[in-house]
């Protein structure tokens, strides 16, 4: 397992719901908690890793968090944060996020429904795109994008 970096078309890919988790699907998990800690990531999706499934982790604020089959609502402005990824290296840029997102989402506790707010509400937010197949770029105003450009065209051209 590694993280996929962009443009590898698995991460826009459609994410399926989890019925269940599998004996299977929870070392996958830990494996993700592994490449995630390894390169100082706060959150993963299941997609980043190449597995096409509605499942993201967090790992900051204490324990770390699995959660699947989430769904977002978002409260509260919206300010201009700076935010990377892990499929995308070497590149940041500044994504409109709302301050506070209630989540409801599947955890190994059961169901939650939770209010986040600050880093973690932008972490939600971040991660809840990659399940929905949406990468941050895509928020990026024209003058960050002629910004990241050669970064983007070098990481094309990485992949065969
Ligand atoms: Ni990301």
């Amino acid at each position: 397992m590694e993280i996929l970096k962009y443009p590898d078309p698995r991460l826009t890919a459609p994410n399926k719901p989890i019925e269940r988790l599998e004996a299977d699907d929870a070392r996958r998990i830990e494996e993700m908690f592994g490449l995630m800690a390894k390169v100082d990531g706060i959150g993963l999706a299941a997609s980043q890793v190449g597995w096409n499934v509605r499942l993201f982790i967090l790992g900051f604020e204490g324990s770390p968090s699995i959660f699947w089959n989430p769904t977002i609502e978002l409260i509260g402005e919206k300010d201009l944060l700076t935010e990377g990824c892990l499929s995308f290296p070497g590149i940041t840029g500044q994504v409109a996020r709302a301050s506070r997102v209630r989540l409801r989402a599947r955890t190994p506790e059961g169901a939650i429904d939770v209010m986040t707010t600050g880093l973690a509400a932008q972490a939600v937010q971040h991660e809840m795109d990659h399940v929905d197949g949406r990468l941050f770029i895509e928020y990026f105003s024209p003058e960050d994008l002629a910004r990241i450009e050669p970064v983007l065209a070098e990481l094309r051209a990485k992949k065969n």
